[in-house]
């Protein structure tokens, strides 16, 4: 095995295995989201229409399964069940980093165990995935070499700092080139570009200048679910110091909500998916309420699918879709143009926050909050 697959295997035994999950400081967090109930919603429940459009297609719902695997042998039958997710609810799927076709050199069996992904969800979004860092190692032509493979209708760039900081063999080399490295990969490229983080969410800071250079779609990924300091300080000796500073990032990071919110402000243009610990539909709804267009989620759609097959993930994504639909009805939001006007209630840690953020809590919630894309 390859220092990839080792370390592509072991983040997902670990994700299995281990709680490496943000503690509680997000569910406050979305706790301070309120959602007014309506008792006369003015709509029938079986007329909510969940229906989106995304990156040229009209999905069934607003979801992307967000990018886990690829590579290794063993990624083969997640992304290939993932795909037949994908295709049977009509939502978006991301694939894993597409580093090991580099390293492997564009090999068949390794570029197969992404394929099958499009193979199979040939009739919804396929998302491309690369780290940011790699954008130094590897020429535009390259980089459309592995769109190519997959046919991706996107391209996935990852930011991971926190992760790369902790991890054995990472990658500390942050530097403001990557912003340039982005611009002229957006550039070059005749797909979209959508800047995810893995978990630790983005910024103003981070995105204004990213927007500045050309980038219309962002990933949240913030800090309210699966929590990549953690898993990679449990892939350090116990004692090491890495051990240590991993575990203490525990709560490190932007929440989800509110790393939408300062995505939204910067601009209603740009196409918002929040994920991150979106992981049931009354946080779905939270996060499109605050402005997002669309949600994605990770870990619980995999640990569904190792620990109860095909037949479980499935009914996490039937759960998944009947709350939404059902918290859409009970706010009276017909469809999802109309998420970001029901009313909200944000409590004071986020009012707090976004003041000190600049950012006028009562313009966002009367009029900021809506994006211009749907
Ligand atoms: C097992 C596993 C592997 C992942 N691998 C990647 C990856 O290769 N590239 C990437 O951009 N994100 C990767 N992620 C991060 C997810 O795409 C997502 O941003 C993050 O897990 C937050 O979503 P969640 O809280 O719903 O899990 C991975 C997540 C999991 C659980």
């Amino acid at each position: 095995m390859s220092n990839y697959e080792h370390r592509k295997q072991h983040h997902i035994e670990l994700c299995l295995r281990e709680d490496v999950v943000f503690p509680e400081n997000c569910k406050h967090i979305f706790n301070e989201i309120f959602l007014v109930h309506r008792a006369i919603p003015g709509i029938r429940l079986d007329n909510v229409d969940l229906s989106a459009k995304f990156l040229g297609y009209e999905l069934q719902a607003p979801i992307i399964i967000e990018a886990m695997t690829g590579g290794l042998p063993a990624s083969r039958p997640i992304n290939e069940n993932l795909a037949k997710i994908a295709h049977k609810f009509k939502i978006s799927i991301g694939v894993g980093s597409q580093r090991p076709i580099l390293q492997s050199s564009f090999k068949q069996e390794v570029i197969d165990t992404y394929r099958v992904v499009r193979e199979i969800a040939h009739d919804v979004p396929v998302i491309g995935n690369i780290g940011i860092t790699q954008l130094r190692e590897v020429s535009i032509d390259v980089i459309k070499m592995l769109i190519d493979t997959i046919n991706a209708d996107a391209l996935a760039i990852h930011l991971n700092p926190a992760q790369e900081a902790i991890q054995p063999e990472g990658d500390i080399d942050f530097s403001e080139d990557l912003y340039y490295k982005v611009r002229d990969v957006v550039r070059e490229l005749n797909i979209p570009v959508i800047i995810k983080e893995v978990g630790h969410g983005l910024s103003i800071e981070v995105l204004s200048k990213l927007v500045e250079l050309g980038v219309h779609y962002v990933d949240t990924a913030g800090a309210c679910g699966t929590n990549w300091a953690i898993v990679e300080a449990l892939r350090n000796p116990k004692e090491s110091v890495n051990y240590y500073v991993g575990l203490e990032l525990a709560d490190w990071g932007i929440p989800t909500p509110l790393s939408v919110i300062e995505a939204r402000s910067i601009s209603r243009e740009l196409v918002v998916i929040a994920s991150g610990g979106v992981w049931n539909g009354i946080k779905a709804l939270k996060v499109l309420a605050l402005g997002a267009n669309l949600v994605g989620f990770a870990r619980p759609l995999l640990k569904a699918l190792l620990e109860q097959g095909l037949e479980g993930a499935e009914i996490y994504i039937k759960r998944y879709l009947t709350t939404l639909r059902t918290a859409m009805f009970l706010v009276g939001a017909r469809d999802l143009k109309s998420t970001c006007k029901i009313p909200i209630v944000l409590g004071s840690t986020i009012i707090n926050y976004l003041t000190q953020r600049g950012i006028n809590p009562v313009e966002y919630v009367k009029r900021l909050r809506c994006g211009g894309y749907f």
